[in-house]
């Protein structure tokens, strides 16, 4: 029920028990209006009447005394005159007529009830009394009449007043409520706009004008926010690109030492068909291994131009030991080159998880140039992958995992709580920016996931992704301090 509703039917409420007492009391007020004017009335006829019927009766016989009844009986239209026997009392009725010389009640008449006094005629024998008597159906309708017109006055009087309340109420309350619940909606939707125009100088024009005032607020914070946010994401993104590039330039160096033995590979076999040396099959068979170097530097080449190339977010399925397997072969010659092994431990069997494939390797490759640069030459790093049920914001979720284990240097306890600050980093000057794990992690949060990292001084590092099978809604990945991710 609306409250302008509940507030009309209280003031109804109210209006009917105030009119209905009201009414109440005026109705009984009269019945004893009337009451008290009847027996006054009996009492000043009777009284004198009574002493006259006496004196006369004694002096002049009970013919004369009658007479005088008949003779005020005609002059006294409205009520009964009557000399006869005293009626049957009761004990009250008996004291009462002793005491005050006269006796009132209702008697039930002929046709109707009957208001009847009685006046002892003092001296005369046989003690009668006289009675006067009148109807009382013309009180009654009269009384009955009064109570229909206070209900009818009661009731016209309780409708208009409710009609009243309801339209004020309405146009008081109900329309700027209505107004404000609307605009209440639309900004619990997003939209601040179309100020509310309730002109009114009272509590509900303060509300309407404060909420106009919180919505213009809240428009300027959004705003600020998204600018913000898209600040922060242009930042993040750049940060990430020129991280990329950094590991490109580190890969072009192996990259390009890859490229010198095919490219060695060709120019003899193309001079040795340049100068005749070898003909028909024989140039055949160079013709083919110069094809089989170009398609082995088209690919090299191509990767490391996938790997640098900015990309739009967007997650597809993606067998992750496909994606550890090209990174490993992207990264093998930085491995060769320092003369550790690199190992996948796959186990054949796929990990499929929704990831952006272009971030997701460059985090995995991060951690594994990490890695080369922190064992010594003979040493080992074994990428892992697998599958596991890990709590993530609280929730029990099906993740993949990506292990990049070697038995490097490792890192001192103090440091494992910095390691994911952009820019720290304990190698000298030129050959470490700091950015590789601080961007790896934002990755892999991007991915609803965490870096777990155990490590001890000259026992290595292990460094764990772990993100969910199923890629998160965009927008509802938490932002979590990096200490949490610490295992
Ligand atoms: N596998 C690891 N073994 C030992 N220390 C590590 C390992 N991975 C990271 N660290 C430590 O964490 C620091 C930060 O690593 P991060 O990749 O963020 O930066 P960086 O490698 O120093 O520089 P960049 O990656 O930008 O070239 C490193 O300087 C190193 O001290
Ligand atoms: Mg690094």
């Amino acid at each position: 029920m609306r409250l302008v509703q509940k507030l009309t039917l209280a003031f109804l409420a109210g209006s009917f028990a105030v009119l209905g007492v009201n009414g109440v009391l005026r109705v009984r007020r009269e019945i004893r209006f009337f009451e008290s004017a009847a027996v006054r009335d009996h009492r000043a006829i009777g009284g004198t009447l009574a002493v006259a019927v006496a004196a006369t009766w004694r002096t002049e016989g009970e013919a004369r005394a009658r007479a005088l009844i008949d003779e005020a009986q005609r002059r006294q239209g409205r009520v009964q005159l009557r000399l006869g026997p005293l009626p049957t009392l009761d004990a009250a009725g008996a004291a009462t007529l002793a005491q005050e010389g006269a006796l009132t009640r209702v008697e039930q008449g002929a046709k109707d009830d009957l208001r009847v006094t009685y006046f002892p005629v003092l001296g005369a024998p046989g003690r009668p009394v006289l009675a006067i008597s009148e109807p009382l159906a013309e009180e009654r309708a009269y009384i009955r009449r009064n109570v229909v017109d206070t209900l009818l006055l009661s009731g016209a009087l309780a409708g208009i007043s409710g009609l009243l309340a309801m339209l004020l109420g309405t146009w008081l309350i109900g329309w700027p409520v209505q107004r404000l619940v609307e605009k209440a909606r639309r900004v619990g939707a997003g939209d601040f706009g179309g100020p509310l125009a309730i002109m009114r100088d009272d509590e509900l024009g303060t509300l309407g004008g404060e909420m106009n005032a919180m919505c213009d607020r809240l428009s300027d914070a959004q705003r600020a926010l998204a600018e913000a946010a898209e600040a922060r994401v242009r930042a993040l993104e750049q940060l990430r690109h020129a991280d990329r590039l950094g590991t490109v330039g580190t890969l072009a160096s192996g990259i390009a030492h890859e490229l010198g033995t095919p490219l060695n590979v060709v120019a003899a076999r193309a001079e040795m068909i340049a100068r005749r040396e070898v003909e028909g099959g024989e140039a055949v068979q160079s013709a083919q291994v110069i094809e089989q170097s170009a398609a082995r530097m088209t690919t090299i080449l191509r990767q490391l131009l996938d790997f640098a190339r900015r990309r739009p977010a967007e997650t597809q399925p993606c067998d992750l030991v496909g994606l550890a397997r090209e990174t490993c072969g992207l990264l093998s010659t930085l491995a060769e080159k320092k003369g550790v092994a690199l190992e996948l431990t796959d186990g054949n069997a796929s990990v499929v998880a929704e990831v952006d494939v272009g971030p997701m390797q460059q985090a995995l490759t991060n951690l594994v140039v990490n890695s080369i640069q922190a064992v010594n030459p003979g040493g080992n790093i074994r990428i892992e992958l697998g599958r596991v049920t890990r709590a993530i914001d609280g929730t029990a979720t099906h993740c993949a995992f990506l292990r990049v284990r070697d038995d490097g240097e490792g890192i001192e306890p103090e440091r494992i709580s910095r390691v994911f600050e952009p820019f720290f980093t304990t190698k000298p000057v030129g050959e470490g920016t700091g950015l590789g794990l601080a961007v790896a992690y934002g990755i892999v949060r991007d991915h609803g996931g965490v870096i777990d990292v155990e490590s001890a001084p000259g026992r290595g590092s292990t460094f764990t992704i772990v993100i969910p099978e199923r890629a998160p809604e965009p927008g509802t990945v938490t932002r979590q301090p990096m200490e949490s991710s610490f295992a």
